[in-house]
């Protein structure tokens, strides 16, 4: 079978580099690998989580530089909008309707809006919101992907993308392959500033496509403990260490480690994470300052990646309504 991988990134707020190191790079390296890949800006997802127009508007523009400053070769891989290509949409109804709610019941993205804002879920939670994991199974099925790379939170999506394929393989036949997540291994959930996810969501992130003193800015930032300078540190759960591991080598952490234990001050733990991370995001921001000012061809690249994924889609599409019954009257 076809090796297709496949993964988008919602577009609300600014790409960080938990997106960077979780989703785009590993995303890139496997294209690399791969026949066919499929990278898209999930902007219908980005309205359960925002109503802010101009928001969405900019962030689509910004998770496309993103992708396309950190090496996306668009004459190689599938690059669009979700909201491009309607027969996703259409899709997502179809599942809906073979979809248990139980099923969305469980899904820990709706249940942790739930516990973490204490609202009502009769009133809080969009529709949206709660069956958003069908559109997620709509995205990656209508291109029958086998691979899909993604981060820790979104290995239960996957799980649920190939309970929803079961059951309509079941009911009309097999039509859907079985996905598989590509997830980065254990321990590699990028911390943000205060140590929890680094997140749009949380406020707490590092930006991947900001300038030098920004960059600075942000890693002085990062919450540490009040330990002075020549006291021994410990580099277990230190918010500073873990993003240094990301970026490091195994030989540059045990040395790392031992001025931890020196007594290395946050200020010099800091610069030494800031040098590191500048020399990895340094040609991304390069290629990021030359895209950004056309962004004419980032759209044009955008409608061109459409106007290819469209026609698969819709193949797929006319497939599934033969399949459920919704086809011309012949
Ligand atoms: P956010 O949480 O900032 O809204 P998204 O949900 O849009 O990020 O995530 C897009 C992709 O980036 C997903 O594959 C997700 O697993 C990955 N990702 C997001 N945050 C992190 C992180 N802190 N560490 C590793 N991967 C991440
Ligand atoms: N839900 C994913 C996230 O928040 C983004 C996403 C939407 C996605 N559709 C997808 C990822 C399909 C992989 C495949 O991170």
């Amino acid at each position: 079978m076809t090796k297709r991988i496949l993964t988008g990134i919602t577009t609300t707020g600014t790409p960080h580099i938990g997106n960077y190191l979780g989703a785009i790079k590993p995303s890139l390296e496997l294209a690399r690998a791969s026949e066919e890949s499929f990278f898209f800006l999930a902007d219908y997802h980005a309205l359960i989580k925002t109503q802010d127009r101009e928001k969405v508007r900019s962030s689509v523009t910004e998770v496309a530089l993103a992708w396309l400053s950190s090496g996306l070769d668009t004459d190689k891989s599938h690059f669009y909008r979700q909201s491009d290509v309607k027969e996703i949409t259409e899709l997502n109804w179809i599942l809906s309707c073979i979809t248990s709610k139980g099923l969305m019941n469980r899904a820990h993205a709706y249940k942790s809006v739930i516990s973490e804002n204490t609202i009502d879920p009769d009133k809080g939670v969009s529709m949206g919101l709660f069956s958003y994991p069908v559109l997620m199974a709509s995205d990656i099925l209508i291109f029958n992907s086998t691979h899909v790379p993604v981060g820790h939170d979104q290995i239960q999506h996957l799980e649920m993308t190939r309970d929803i394929a079961v059951r309509f393989n079941h009911i009309f036949g097999k039509v859907f392959n079985l996905p598989e997540a590509v997830v980065q291994k254990k321990g590699t959930t990028v911390p943000g500033l205060d140590g929890r996810k680094m997140s749009k969501s949380y406020n707490n992130i590092i930006p991947l496509l900001s300038d030098e003193k920004t960059l600075k800015k942000s890693i002085a930032k990062i919450v540490t403990n009040s330990l002075e300078p020549g006291e021994p540190k410990d580099s277990t759960d230190c918010n500073v260490f873990k993003l240094y591991e990301n970026f490091s080598t195994e030989k540059d952490q045990i040395s790392f480690k031992k001025e931890y234990a020196d007594g290395i001050s946050w200020g010099e733990a800091k610069k030494k994470l800031f040098l590191l991370i500048n020399a990895e995001l340094e040609p991304v921001r390069d290629k990021y300052y030359e895209l950004e000012s056309n962004k004419k061809f980032v759209n044009d690249l955008l409608e061109f990646g459409a106007q290819k994924v469209k026609p698969i889609a819709a193949e797929m599409l006319e497939r599934i309504r033969e399949l459920v019954g919704i086809s011309r009257i012949s």
